[in-house]
């Protein structure tokens, strides 16, 4: 068992091997109903047996209207009310969704979530945000919501495809690229196999970036200030996985790339520290170029939350560790876009 900060002061429990029997004994008298990713609960169905749940069909397609209407009506069907708990498992899909719909059903029911890829255990699972997709825009319509608890049961990544596992390095190499030089070198010393193998490199590797997630979160849970950080390789990054349908860890990476190659135009960011980046995110295994058209970036980045009427807040570097805010004009960024190539 282990322990690790949680934002708001409270510990946040985190588990290995048995989530399900902590579950039952914080449940208590309450009514636990599960929202688990169809492929989750193919591979481990044994675990929900008897327990009352409603599956969501895997990927990015869940997080709309469609699916929050079924699983409104299921919760119907299973007599849900305001004393219910709503227990998420699986990855970013479904702790957005999780939370989201725990946001609005009956004005707001507790919930808690049990993250099962890589990716979701770094970051998606933390700090509070969800919400689902409208049209073209990510993540348009969703709320602030805290889980009561997030689990974290490293067993589930046995089940976790290779290419799942990579994703996760994503917004790892994001972590790198924010925090501090000691980690973005430590994760030089290592490979995708290395944290396959050792539970406990994966452990560590997990606890830094929810801690440096916390600590963000903490400072600014509402997102008005040092929280846009943590969307540094977002603002293109989500442009990307709109326009080309790829998984939101690589498009994360590739958004990671643009962001360092406008941080060398306007912060003097050194073209040797994106070179090194480029050649991390390739340790990984993740793609470090992609033929972006730049048509579609106006109507998605003209909608993001961190736009303004000025222009959008972007997050560059100036150097590794070293963040650093700008609000940029939605044409300026389409020219160095254009000027870019990975
Ligand atoms: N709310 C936030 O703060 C936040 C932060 C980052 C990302 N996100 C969101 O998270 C989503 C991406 O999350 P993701 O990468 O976890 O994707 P995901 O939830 O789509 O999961 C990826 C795939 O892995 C499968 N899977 C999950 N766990 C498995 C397991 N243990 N064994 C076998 N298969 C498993 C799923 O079925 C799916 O096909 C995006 O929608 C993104 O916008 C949210």
């Amino acid at each position: 068992m282990q322990y690790c900060e949680s934002f708001d002061g409270k510990q946040v429990n985190y588990y290995i091997n048995e989530p399900f029997k902590l579950i039952s004994s914080i449940a208590k008298e309450q009514q636990v109903i599960y929202l688990i990713d169809a492929c989750v609960y193919e591979q481990h169905a044994s675990l929900f047996e008897n327990h009352p749940h409603i599956l969501i069909p895997s990927g990015e397609n869940s997080k709309c209207w469609d699916i929050i209407h079924s699983i409104i009506e299921q919760l119907l069907q299973f007599n849900a009310n305001r004393q219910s708990l709503l227990v998420g498992v699986g990855g970013g899909v479904v702790g957005d969704i999780t939370g989201f719909v725990a946001a609005i059903y009956m004005r707001g029911i507790e919930f808690g979530l049990v993250p099962t890829t890589l990716l979701s255990m770094v970051d998606a699972s933390i700090g509070g945000k969800n919400g689902i997709n409208f049209g073209e825009q990510k993540n348009l319509v969703g709320t602030f919501n805290l889980p009561s608890f997030i689990l974290m049961d490293y067993s589930f990544l046995n089940s976790l495809p290779l290419d799942e596992f990579k994703n996760g390095f994503g917004e790892i190499i994001k972590y790198a690229c924010l925090s501090d030089v000691r980690f973005f070198d430590m994760l030089f010393m290592h490979t995708i196999e290395d944290y396959q193998k050792d539970i406990h490199k994966i452990d560590a590797l997990i606890q830094h970036c929810v801690s440096t997630k916390n600590k963000m979160v903490m400072a600014d849970f509402k997102e008005s200030h040092v929280r846009k950080l943590l969307n540094f390789g977002h603002t293109i990054g989500h442009a990307i996985e709109k326009a080309h349908s790829i998984p939101h860890g690589q498009a994360v990476g590739l958004g990671i790339l643009y962001a360092c190659k406008l941080s060398e135009v306007l912060r003097k960011f050194d073209p040797a520290n994106t070179l090194k980046i480029k050649n991390l995110l390739q340790q990984y295994q993740l793609p470090t170029h992609i033929d972006f058209s730049n048509t579609l970036i106006d109507s998605i980045v003209r909608h993001d939350k961190k736009s303004n009427a000025v222009g959008i807040d972007f997050i560059l570097l100036d150097a590794i560790g070293k963040p650093h805010i700008q609000n940029i004009s939605i044409d300026q960024l389409k020219k160095l876009i254009a000027a870019s190539t990975l």
